[in-house]
């Protein structure tokens, strides 16, 4: 068994803003992260998967995962503010936690049409916001 990470790149902004909570609370919580005008971030995105080797001697096709990747994640979320322009975080707080959550969730729900055998199984997506800030999404 082989375990295949790609690596992409992505920028997004996003502010920390729990609606449910008061202007003081969310500033108390989330500090500078709640700022009005929110803050841009340059994610890394890495994509586990694992497999058997098939004939060509690859656990994965990279070019299929890359237009799922593309498709799925890079388009809706690249260049995009995550509160105003993703609908989900029009109700749950765009944490770093939360993007990786959401893209995992999207790849799971699409990986069976790009590949359809029990094979290459997606494994983890790991989602770095900064250097220090490391978060991984192994199931939802
Ligand atoms: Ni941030």
């Amino acid at each position: 068994m082989i375990r295949v990470t790609r690596v992409y790149r992505l920028a997004a902004s996003h502010r920390l803003h729990a609606p449910q909570l008061g202007e003081e609370e969310n500033r108390a919580l989330y500090g500078k992260c709640n700022n009005p005008f929110g803050h841009g971030h340059n994610y890394r995105l890495e994509i586990s998967a694992r497999g058997p080797l098939d004939d060509s001697g690859r656990a994965l096709d990279p070019a299929a995962l890359d237009r799922l990747v593309e498709e799925t994640v890079l388009r809706p979320f690249g260049h995009r503010n995550l509160n105003s322009e993703v609908a989900r975080f029009a109700q749950e707080v765009p944490t770093t936690e939360n993007f990786g959550r959401e893209i995992y969730r999207r790849l799971k729900d699409r990986w069976a049409s790009v590949f359809p055998g029990p094979w290459p199984a997606l494994e983890k997506v790991r989602i770095a916001e900064t250097e220090r800030n490391i978060f991984e999404v192994a199931e939802i």
